[in-house]
């Protein structure tokens, strides 16, 4: 678990993040956060395309950067939108999130509203590297 004054950098991160997403089909806006073990911040943001689904959404976006960086201990995901409640990560997410990070801690912000998740509640008996043996 990671400090309550690295969530708020980690939130912060996420809203500055939205303000960037790309998502004139939806109108619905996303930022993401990750916080690395060693401490470094990546976002992301979705990406829509007039080719529905080629669309990335935020938290797969953020995670690419990590991985990108060469970073694959993943601690804390922070997720951003104005929806009416807090946006859960998506199914495609879920499972890319748990390729990483089976157990990640995730908070996901609206401006007057903050949901605790975490990504073994949300994905149980997830599909992984074992699941090939
Ligand atoms: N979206 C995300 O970026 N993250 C989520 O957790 C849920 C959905 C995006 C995908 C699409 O651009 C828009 O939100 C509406 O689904």
């Amino acid at each position: 678990m990671i400090a309550e004054s690295s969530w708020n950098a980690l939130m912060r991160a996420a809203w500055d993040a939205r303000a960037n997403a790309y998502a004139p089909y939806s109108g619905f806006a996303v930022g993401a956060a990750i916080r690395s073990q060693s401490g470094a911040v990546f976002i992301g943001c979705n990406v829509e395309n007039a080719s529905f689904g080629a669309t990335i959404c935020a938290e797969r976006a953020a995670l690419a950067a990590a991985i990108a960086a060469g970073e694959r201990e993943i601690v804390a995901l922070a997720i951003a939108s104005e929806a009416k409640i807090p946006t859960p990560p998506c199914g495609i997410c879920r499972q890319c999130l748990a390729e990483l990070a089976p157990r990640l801690t995730i908070r996901s912000y609206t401006r007057n509203a903050l949901a605790e998740l975490d990504l073994e509640t949300l994905l149980p008996d997830a599909f992984g590297r074992s699941s090939l043996d």
